[in-house]
């Protein structure tokens, strides 16, 4: 069947069958692999995309399901390759290893602030509770997060990077 999918701003026609899930439209017809796929089943939140803004689980959504609907992918949150606040806090807070779960975790944050600008931790801590990571512990995730929200609410200047650099450790922070 003939779709139309609006991603990162942009319309896409695409010819795919009623079943095609909405990951596979994404990263196999329009090649946005930043969206990633881990239990395909609902479970682990790789494959959280925002829909309309809000966090959804793509392997869980027929790619029809989403005609009408604005649908972002973590492609969006650098474009030119300016990072997003968050994904600054994620470089500075060293809160990725793999980096498989992090565009789930990513843009279920993106949701998160948007409704919520000053999450507590356990706030934080709740609304990630649906994304699985295999490597950090969360504890950086949640950092990151929380520092993330207050750059964007202007408490905090995006300095880490920079504060980083100058140490030396910007990408590899010590451990505790
Ligand atoms: S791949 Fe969709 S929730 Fe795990
Ligand atoms: S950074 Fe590896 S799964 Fe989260």
């Amino acid at each position: 069947m003939r779709l139309i999918l609006r991603v990162n701003g942009e319309e896409h026609r695409l010819e795919v069958e009623p079943r095609r899930l909405l990951a596979d439209a994404l990263r196999e017809d329009l090649g946005l692999t930043g969206t990633h796929l881990g239990c395909e089943q609902g479970a682990c939140g790789a494959c959280t995309v925002l829909l309309d803004g809000g966090a959804v689980r793509s392997c869980l959504l027929f790619a029809v399901q989403a005609e009408g609907a604005e649908v972002t992918t973590v492609e969006a949150l650098s474009p030119g390759g300016v990072l997003h606040p968050l994904q600054e806090a994620f470089r500075d807070h060293h809160a990725l290893q793999c980096g498989f779960c992090t565009p789930g975790m990513l843009l279920t944050a993106v949701d998160l602030l948007a409704r919520n600008p000053a999450p507590s931790a356990g706030e934080v801590r709740e609304e990630l509770s649906g994304n699985l990571c295999r490597c950090t512990g969360y504890q950086r995730i949640v950092a990151a997060v929380l520092d993330a929200a207050a750059r964007l609410r202007g408490a905090r200047p995006a300095a880490g990077a920079a504060a980083g650099a100058a140490a030396g450790w910007a990408d590899h922070p010590p451990q505790p």
